[in-house]
């Protein structure tokens, strides 16, 4: 269970999706940005490893916004309201084993070619290479409609694209662009059906396989940006992860299982970067029609996750925390049979978590109200039994793991 044969590429893509969720109208915003990241950053001459930076870097840009209202500032054109998500997007990554050399790019990702107003000080050749392609694929992709066919927006945008030359964008790096578009294959593929295979095509890494133990820092990344969207969860997927993998060892699992475990915990609620901030800062009980709402982001966590190859059992215990013993959870009504012990952990554990932090009606409970929670759980025929058990018998251990992740 150590090794998991699938590869950078396609984790990064798929994972990105999650990012978009929250965004009206720019679902595939990451894949398309570094789909037109790449072919300028191919045109500029850039190098198999500076490909392979900028990739990273194009797929992951946006990480650094979480809410939906920031992600609907950055659609605008001519939006100013962009330091706060580089920012953030640099402060999830510049001490990342995996992501450090992004953080830069990240960092200054909309900083503008002549200088005015970057808070950075910087212009022209100062600001990194793969952040001004990524700034120039980046208002590109803003500027294309969903609902108009896509050939017919060409002339519109790369006028409004050349009007910005050696102001807002890179004079030479527009050349690379004017080129592209002449080719209607690069407007096609924006719109296409077929994205996922365009963008393996021009993508430099699809190849590299990946351990449990690689995949993790990519999955802590991944949980700090869902924690971030909403101030009251800031600590729940690392904290999930963390009793799962907890629940885990007591379990009996092999090491590498636990670590297959933790990641699980870690992208369990991937799928709420899909729902409306109203509805997870609501400080109070959601109505059935919010419930509702609410209840897609465990189908969301299960799409996106199915895209990913050699994901299969990380995927059926992450989405199906909400499925229950008695076969009335979400969004599968899997009976309980169908259940495997690492989604029954991750049951317990999200439930132990959610209890023993802070909501926005209510402050964390104490240890009586928690074990009588869990026990009516168990009796409603909601949770496992046995790992509810052993987790009421570990209970402080459990308890400082979850408060002492990071
Ligand atoms: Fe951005
Ligand atoms: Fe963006
Ligand atoms: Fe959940």
């Amino acid at each position: 269970m150590n090794a998991i044969e699938t590869n950078y590429y396609k984790l990064l893509s798929s994972l990105s999706l999650a990012m978009d969720l929250g965004s009206r109208g720019l679902m595939y915003h990451h894949q398309r940005v570094a789909l037109i990241a790449l072919q300028i950053g191919k045109l500029y001459g850039l190098s198999q490893e500076q490909l392979e930076r900028l990739f990273t870097a194009a797929i992951l840009h946006d990480a650094g916004s979480s809410t939906w209202e920031e992600k609907q500032q950055l659609i605008e054109f001519n939006t100013t309201k962009t330091l706060n998500h580089c920012k953030k997007g640099y402060q999830l990554f510049y001490q990342h084993p995996l992501f450090h050399n992004i953080a830069d790019i990240i960092l200054y990702h909309h900083d503008r070619w002549d200088g005015l107003c970057n808070s950075s000080g910087r212009s022209k050749n100062e600001i990194p290479l793969e952040s001004r392609i990524i700034h120039l694929a980046d208002r590109i992709d803003v500027l294309v409609q969903d609902n108009v066919y896509v050939l017919g927006q060409k002339k519109q945008i790369c006028r409004i694209i050349n009007a910005e030359s050696k102001r807002l964008l890179d004079p030479f790096l527009i050349e690379a662009f004017n080129d592209l578009s002449e080719r209607e294959c690069f407007w096609l593929d924006l719109h296409s059906e077929f994205i996922d295979d365009v963008l393996a095509h021009h993508c430099p890494v699809i190849t590299k396989q990946l351990e449990v133990l690689e995949i993790m820092p990519i999955a802590q990344t991944m949980a700090k940006v869902i924690d971030f969207k909403s101030p009251f969860t800031r600590k729940h997927s690392v904290g999930v992860a963390e009793v799962c993998y907890f629940l885990a060892q007591k379990a009996g699992f092999t090491s590498g299982h636990c670590d297959i475990l933790k990641v699980s915990g870690l992208l369990h609620d991937l799928g709420k970067l899909g729902i409306p901030d109203t509805i997870l800062d609501k400080p109070g009980k959601l109505t059935s029609r919010e419930f509702d709402i609410m209840k897609r982001h465990t189908y969301y966590t299960y799409h996106i996750l199915k895209m990913v190859d050699g994901f299969g059992t990380i995927n059926h215990y992450a989405s199906c925390h909400h499925e229950k013993l008695n076969g009335r959870g979400y969004p599968f009504k899997l009976d309980g049979k169908e259940i495997k012990t690492g989604a029954r952990i991750v049951a317990v554990a999200d439930i132990f978590t959610a209890l023993t932090e802070d909501r926005p009606y209510r402050k964390e409970m104490e240890k009586k109200q928690v074990v009588e929670i869990l026990q009516d759980q168990v009796k409603a025929g909601v949770i496992d039994n046995e790992l509810t058990i052993l987790l009421l018998t570990n209970y402080e251990e459990a308890l400082w793991s979850r408060q002492n992740c990071s």
